[in-house]
């Protein structure tokens, strides 16, 4: 096996990570993400430099994760394979916003909104640790464990 595809054997969840850039949202499909940290609450997102979301929560030092379900693989795809430099991504899918102004989606099965409060280079990623400052459960569903085949 190809030593990059060896990374997709370690089992995740699938989520939409959201944030905000001034009046400006936008939002990318992550499967790279883990809690780290009880007290205080804290979780850690692997994103990519170039990906336009990245711009936005290094601006505003927030962002939300919304978890999704086990059907959801066409949402993931939807935010996962193309930028938001390019195509409004929030066109159909509904959302709110609370503490953060991250944006939360209507169908996710829970969202934890995050302040920054760390960065780390981490080769062609960048870790993005966030303290979790509020989240709810929206729905007791199976959550969309990540198939690399499901995808790529
Ligand atoms: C299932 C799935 C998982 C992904 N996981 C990650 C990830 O963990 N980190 C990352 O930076 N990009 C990941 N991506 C790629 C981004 O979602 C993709 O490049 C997206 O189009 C970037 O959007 P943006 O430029 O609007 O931020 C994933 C894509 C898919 C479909």
């Amino acid at each position: 096996m190809a030593q990059g595809r060896i990374l997709d054997v370690l089992p995740t969840g699938v989520a939409v990570v959201t944030s905000r850039k001034g009046e400006k949202i936008n939002g990318l499909t992550i499967a790279w993400m883990t809690q780290v940290s009880y007290n205080p609450p804290l979780v850690v997102i692997s994103v990519a430099p170039q990906r336009y979301t990245y711009e936005f929560i290094m601006e505003s030092k927030v962002f939300a994760i919304n978890l999704l379900d086990a059907g959801q693989q066409a949402l993931a795809k939807h935010f996962g394979s193309s930028s938001g430099r390019e195509v409004d991504k929030f066109k159909n899918v509904p959302y709110s916003t609370k503490r953060t102004g991250a944006p939360i989606l209507k169908e996710a099965i829970a969202y934890l909104e995050c302040d920054v409060v760390s960065t780390f280079a981490a080769g062609d990623h960048s870790l993005i640790v966030g303290h979790v400052i509020d989240s709810e459960t929206l729905k007791n569903v199976a959550p969309l464990i990540f198939r690399a085949e499901e995808y790529f």
